[in-house]
């Protein structure tokens, strides 16, 4: 996760068995889906295509009400910090990581679930995907434009690099999602964001 490397972590099979099952289960049949397909400018002028749904948790200021029809989801967050507290004795900088927001997305496009981004400024440290169900590529690009795939299954973790991870100011990695295999596809994200108690513009909690 240093800042010359790529920034992108994967744990293949993070999760499995009667877990991974449970949660894809409660994926499926428990969260109340929000249709989020669009295409937009962000606030680097760069078109942004999304095709997928999607469902956020404010953990901080929201109601938990929600969580208590989706605790597999609670538990593989939970298991998410475990990971981030042992990867913390080798990052100092990643100590006491801590998510605010948990939320997910159902992609269903099989060219581009989401076009090439980098996350908001403001989330922290760390950005941990789990991916739930179904196959596709996180796509991640370097600033000389080569593009690098990595194949992401059911179970799989990816992380991020966040602003606050290194000493260098920005070094996120730019990343896509690319070339679904299947039906749909949907992951689990969590991350840290350094103001918690101010609205994300552009950005809808279901559970506020
Ligand atoms: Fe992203």
């Amino acid at each position: 996760m240093d800042s010359d490397q790529a920034g992108v972590l994967m744990v293949p099979g993070f999760i499995g068995g009667e877990l991974l099952r449970d949660a894809q289960q409660e994926a499926d049949t428990k969260v109340a889906w929000r249709d989020v397909h669009s295409t937009y400018v962000n606030k680097r002028g760069l078109t942004i295509v999304q095709n997928h749904d999607a469902y956020a948790l404010d953990l901080v200021r929201g109601s938990h009400e929600p969580l208590r029809d989706l605790t597999t989801l609670a538990l593989v967050a939970s298991e998410v910090v475990r990971f981030a507290d042992e990867l913390a004795k080798d990052i100092p900088t990643l100590k006491d990581w801590q998510p605010t927001e948990q939320s997910l997305h159902r992609y269903d496009d099989p060219e581009v679930g989401l076009s090439f981004h980098k996350d908001n400024l403001r989330f922290r440290r760390l950005i941990a995907i789990v991916a739930l169900k179904g196959m596709c590529d996180l796509a991640v690009r370097d600033a000389d434009g080569n593009v690098t795939y990595f194949a992401t299954e059911p179970g799989d973790l990816v992380a991020l690099r966040a602003p606050g991870l290194t000493g260098h100011a920005d070094d996120r990695p730019e990343h896509a999602v690319l070339n679904l295999r299947t039906d749909d596809r949907i992951s689990m994200m969590l991350r840290e964001n350094n103001r918690p108690y101010d609205d994300i513009p552009g950005f809808d909690f279901d559970n506020l």
